[in-house]
Parts: C-alpha cells; structure tokens; sequence
C-alpha cells in the first residue's frame, strides 16, 4: 500500500517513454498500463476514493498539498507533460482504463502536442475519447496549491488524510519539528501533543520502511540542520529501540521525546548555533544551556510527558554522570534518555555539518567505544548490532563491484540484505531491473561489502 502514487508517477513515466520506442499495442506499452491501473484500483478501494489527483507546480509533484520529492527527479517526463499541456496535474478516475491510460501515452508520443492552452488540452483528450483521466487547472495561487488550502486554485485533495509514502512521513516530521522549534523560538505554544500523533506515523512506517525513511534522512539539510538532525535522531532512535523489542508505548515516547529534544537550541541565536569559527566563553555556555533551555520550554507546554522533560534535559549527560546541564546523584537515568544520548553522538557524527563531513558508522563506533564512561554499555552494544557497519538506507559497493542500497541488517554485521541498484561496474539498474541480494545466503558467501558509498545519493 505504501508509495503507491510514487509508484503510478514512476510507471506513468516509464510508459511513455516505452511509447516513444515502441507502437502503442506492443506488450511493453500494454503491461505499463495495466500496472498504472491495477495499481489506481488498489489506490481507490483502499482509500475509497473517487479520483486520485496527481499535481504539478513548478516543476514537482503535488500530493495532497504536499511536495513529493523522490518522483519529481525520476518524473520529469510527466511535468515536461504537463507543462506542455499548460495544466497544473492530472486526476486520475475510478474506473481508469487501460485503454485511456494508452491513449494519454499516445498523446505524450506525439512529435508535435497541438496545445496552446488549456482549453486545447481538454479537447484533444475529448478527441481521443479520453474518460478516465481528467486534467487539473493550473495552480496559480503557490502557496495555496502547497499548503492544500481549499480554495479557486487548488484542485488536489485534502491534505493530511493519511501518510502515503515515506517521503510523506518524511517530510511530515520535518514540518513538525520546524514548526515546533519556531513556536518555541516565538514564545508561543509548541503542539506538543502533534509530537506524539507524528511518533505514531512514525512507528507504523519505520517497522517496515525504515531503509526508505532513511534516504531522506540521509540528505544534508545545510540551512536548518538543527531540524534534520532532530529527524535522524528521531527516526534512528524508534527503529534501535524497535529492534531492541521495546514496547510501542516507549517507542511512541522515544519517537516524540526524539523529535523534541533540542528544542532549547530555537532559542539559540543564529549567529551563535552557526557559527563556523571558534566560539568564545560565552557562546559555549548559550550553547550548553540548549538541554536546560529546553527543558525548561517543554515544561510550560499541555500534553508534555515527563519522557520529553527527562530526555530533553538529559540527552548531553553522560553515562558516568558528567556532562551537562548535570543531574543530582539520586537520580536514575531512563533508559530512553540513555538510548536517545547515543543516537545524538552517532548522527552528529554520521552526519554533514558545514563545518565536518560525515564519517563512517564504524569509525563513529570507535569513536563512542574509545569515549570510556561516555554511553550506557548494554544499549550502545544493542545500538551498534541494531544499526551495525551499513545501516539501513545506506549504499554499498560490493567485491563484483555491483551497488545496493541496504533494505534491512542480519545477524551478521558486515553482511546485510540488499536491493542491488547498480549492476556490475556500477551502472545503475533501471527499477524493474533491480532485484534482491542477501548477502546471508550461501550462494553469496563470496560476495563482500567493499564500501560503504556515504555520498552515493549526492
Ligand atoms: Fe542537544
Ligand atoms: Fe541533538
């Protein structure tokens, strides 16, 4: 069910261009078609929906109100489409038939599309018999179109129905958290309790698309890092703790606690928390009070658990007790702040800031591990088998040279299983190419990871 208008994007686009090199019956063509509508017939059943509306502004698609990242660089034919079109998407209906969706591919295959204006869009399609697929206005209002506002300008559907696809989810915990930390950085109200809904979604999808959910987390966010990092943090500490056997109540709390726990740094001043050179004496100190800062802000919110309070004031104490903002002797540490401590340090230091590039799980590791009283040894040895050398979402090279991307770690931690994107030499797998490689298996055992490719996606 996941990513299934990313899938009917994909597929729309790969049947034109099979259009273009093949005539219109051939079973290349035929198959795409069917795929785009069986796919639809699941999207409208399962979401009873009349239509499923696919928009196009400025160069992406628009899902529900929202920027869908992953198809708008392999898409680009359908926007190219849509642009000559001069039509702001397409509405796909229940009852989509093959034979119109070949239709629009025949369209898309012609040398010339004898298109002005809108107007001349509709009425070629009318003049193919084209039923089943409608063609959406142009967005003019941008930031209507973006935000889903119901409005003359926005022909989409309603936004926040349900989280279709990990760059939704994605994308739904980016939103969250800058929003928060602009809350907290204006004085006014953090939703606290959205926290918690967004650490739902978080856990339904991270169980099973933790890889996917990965990629996006993986891209540097230079300008607003603060808010990627809380993402990463976030992400990493639901699927360790996920994996470790940890009920869905802590999960659920981890997930929020992770996606709050710098919000002491919104209040940070930008000069300061970006600051590329040496700070002084008393920047450091801005920048150490963060935890209690933070803390200190999520206590004044409705519907804050004492798990956000305790890990938003602890994430930068140590295992031994040091570190800072310091806690009194009695005190006993959570094993969720513990967990979350740990995922900060490994995505700090797996992570591109402006001022580092990003290391390599294992040298991370050697890092933590030579940091004696640092961590909580029985969890950081859990984190470092949980996420082991190539973390889900991550891209390796192997001794043949093909290239994967990491769906999912085994019991062996140099060993996990593969979705092989790149064929021998490298060259990159078209996706119905791609296929499956655990390298568990005996009839892999001569197959090895040669390198882990950090900046595989950039
Ligand atoms: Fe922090
Ligand atoms: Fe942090």
């Amino acid at each position: 069910m996941v990513d299934i208008v990313n899938k009917i994007i994909m597929l729309l686009s790969k049947g034109m261009s099979n259009r273009k090199l093949y005539f219109s019956d051939h079973p290349r063509v035929d198959s795409y078609a069917t795929e785009i509508v069986n796919l639809a017939n699941e999207f409208f059943y399962s979401n009873n929906a009349k239509e499923l509306y696919i928009g196009v502004i400025d160069g992406f698609f628009v899902y529900e109100g929202k920027r869908v990242f992953g198809p708008s660089v392999t898409g680009k034919q359908l926007i190219f489409i849509a642009s000559i079109l001069h039509c702001g998407g397409f509405g796909l209906q229940r009852g989509l038939s093959v034979t119109d969706v070949k239709k629009f591919f025949d369209i898309t295959a012609l040398k010339i599309i004898p298109v002005k204006k809108i107007a001349d869009a509709r009425a070629l399609f009318e003049t193919y018999g084209i039923r089943t697929i409608r063609i959406g206005d142009r967005y003019t209002d941008k930031a209507a179109a973006l935000i889903g506002k119901k409005g003359k300008t926005w022909s989409g559907q309603r936004v926040g129905e349900g989280l279709q696809s990990p760059t939704f989810l994605y994308q739904e915990l980016y939103d969250f958290v800058a929003k928060a930390y602009g809350s907290a950085a204006a004085g006014s109200e953090v939703n606290v309790e959205q926290a918690q809904s967004v650490s739902e979604f978080m856990l339904k999808y991270i169980q099973s698309n933790f890889a996917d959910v990965m990629q996006y987390v993986h891209y540097p966010d230079y300008d607003s890092y603060t808010v990627g990092h809380s993402v990463r943090v976030a992400s990493l500490a639901v699927y360790a703790g996920s994996k470790m056997g940890w009920d869905d109540k802590d999960l659920l709390a981890i997930g929020a606690a992770g996606l709050l726990h710098d919000i002491g740094k919104s209040v940070i001043p930008d000069e300061v928390l970006l600051k590329k050179g040496r700070l002084t004496e008393d920047e450091y100190l801005t920048i150490k009070d963060h935890p209690r800062a933070g803390a200190e802000i999520l206590m004044q919110q409705k519907g804050v658990s004492e798990y956000d309070i305790a890990a938003c004031w602890g994430h930068h104490i140590r295992y031994d007790g040091t570190g800072y903002p310091g806690q009194p002797r009695w005190a006993v540490r959570h094993p969720l702040t513990a967990l979350l401590q740990i995922c900060d340090v490994f995505e700090a230091l797996t992570a591109i800031r402006p001022y580092k590039p990003a290391l390599d799980p294992h040298i991370a590791y050697s890092i933590m591990l030579n940091d004696k009283g640092a961590f909580h040894p029985g969890i950081l040895a859990a984190f470092i088998s949980m996420v082991t050398l190539y973390p889900p979402g991550t891209y390796v090279r192997l001794s043949d040279r093909r290239v994967g991307m990491v769906v999912e770690v085994t019991e062996e931690i140099d060993r996990p299983n593969l979705l092989i994107t790149g064929g021998e030499g490298g060259v990159p797998l078209e996706s119905d190419d791609q296929y499956y490689l655990n390298l568990m298996d005996n009839k892999n055992h001569r197959v090895t990871v040669t390198k882990l490719l950090l900046d595989y996606l950039d």
